[in-house]
């Protein structure tokens, strides 16, 4: 299994260009489903969750060719409505077949998903949403089983259906459902997530007739057939958030390309509010750190405020910052497993229930670290950049789901982060 080895103490200087967003790619590739033609995506970034993707659309008949960032999905022959646990077991996001494959087909089989380990993240909220629109499911041996057929035509049906949780995936599971359902769907409480935006965006240039994503009230009427399409994924806002986090506790200057301001308000005012420089241009954010940072408190909540995925790299933050903070989790349970590894390297840290209590350190040590998901994984590499001496990241493969070519261009910033097996 692959480690990270990170010298800690390097300044980041210098221009990185952000990926395109894994959380809009995953559903948007998905959405390949629901088409009868090519959909051609661009910006598509090379992660091991968007390999998880297309392999699980391969099985399903999906015709895929993939050249660098750019994927064109054809869903004309599809002959297996089923997502197989052995496929989906590593990446929660494989629900994301669910919603299409009945809206289309009238039938699918999908395992119940695994994903990173932060909580139980139950899929209620889906299943309840497709019952709503008439679908007759239950789960059986480890799978969601779905069925249109008593329904007329086949199809699902519109419904108006309020989820008593904003659910980021659940909510674009449900707009693919409905994009070609009969009659019109109105998903109240939905969530605002510039990635499920993107994914409205996308569906409407294929033919879905969708209003309100970005709003919490999304209504779709739905349409009989969808057509292809060519879209570029948008911009990967918490890959952006962890190089300015990055910058800033490392003290240096640098310049995000590909990136929009307007995703990352609550990062950038955090940022600001612990003394870096954050200035926005048209396609572009600079963060200029002299590294004295002051602490911050944090509170993750839906879109538009903090996003929990930039939670474990601003506790890295705050480990270091001058003063004491509060980090407080709102979304998932059981995601601060990041602080046991953080206070390995030094971190004082105390735990109480969803709130953590953050006292800065002068200075954290290098140390063998374990990552254990996804972005608590990023917040250890950005401890390991500060600490002094070496730092080790073992189980680095949570990484890889979620951050394109980590290592290069950390190191094109001038860090000394080595990959080694
Ligand atoms: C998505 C993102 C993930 C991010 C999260 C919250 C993708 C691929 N992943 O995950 O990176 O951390 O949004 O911004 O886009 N819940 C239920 N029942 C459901 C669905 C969700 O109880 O049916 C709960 C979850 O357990 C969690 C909360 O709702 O506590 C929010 O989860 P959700 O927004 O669904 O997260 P994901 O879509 O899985």
């Amino acid at each position: 299994m692959d480690k990270l080895l990170i010298q800690g103490g390097a300044r980041l200087h210098g221009e990185v260009t952000v990926s395109g967003a894994k959380n809009a790619a995953l559903p948007i590739l998905c959405a390949a489903l629901l088409a009868e033609d090519t959909l051609s995506l661009s910006s598509v970034p090379k992660l091991k969750d968007v390999g998880t993707t297309i392999n699980l659309l391969e099985h399903m008949g999906v015709k895929v060719n993939r050249q660098a960032d750019k994927v064109d999905l054809d869903a004309r022959d599809i002959r297996v409505l089923e997502a197989p646990y052995e496929m989906v077991k590593t990446m929660r996001a494989s629900i994301l077949v669910l919603g299409p494959l009945l809206a289309r087909f009238g039938k699918a089989r999908v395992s119940l998903p695994g994903g990173c380990a932060i909580g139980s993240r139950p899929v209620d909220l889906h299943i309840k949403g497709l019952q709503a629109m008439g679908a007759k499911i239950h789960i059986e041996h480890g799978y969601i089983e779905a069925t249109t057929e008593h329904l007329p035509n086949n199809r699902l049906q519109g419904a108006r259906y309020y989820m008593d949780l904003v659910t980021v995936t659940g909510t674009e599971n449900l707009m693919m459902a409905a994009a070609l359902a009969n009659g019109t769907t109105v998903l109240e409480n939905a969530a605002k997530e510039p990635e499920v935006v993107d994914m409205a965006e996308c569906l409407i240039k294929m033919g879905a007739k969708i209003k309100g994503a970005g709003t919490d009230v999304i209504t779709i009427e739905g349409v009989d057939k969808l057509h292809g399409a060519v879209h570029q994924v948008v911009c990967d806002r918490i890959e952006a958030g962890t190089y300015m986090v990055a910058t800033a506790m490392t003290g240096g200057e640098v310049k995000l390309l590909n990136v929009k301001e307007n995703l990352l308000d609550a990062v950038i005012e955090k940022l600001r509010e612990a003394g870096a420089e954050v200035i926005c241009d048209q396609n572009s954010i600079t963060v200029k750190s002299d590294g004295k940072l002051k602490a911050v408190n944090i509170r993750t909540a839906p879109h538009p405020a903090f996003p929990t995925d930039m939670q474990a790299q601003f506790m890295a933050l705050n480990t270091v910052a001058e003063g004491v903070s509060k980090v407080t989790e709102t979304i998932f349970e059981n995601r601060f497993m990041h602080v046991q590894e953080m206070q390995r390297l030094g971190a004082n840290i105390d735990i109480d229930g969803n709130t953590a209590l953050v006292k800065g350190v002068a200075e954290l040590e290098g140390a063998t670290v374990m990552a254990t998901d996804l972005r608590a994984s990023a917040s250890l590499v950005l401890a390991g950049l500060v600490a002094k001496g070496q730092t080790v990241i073992e189980r680095i493969y949570h990484l890889d789901r979620g951050y394109e070519n980590l290592e290069e261009k950390f190191n094109a910033l001038g860090a000394n982060v080595k990959r080694v097996s």
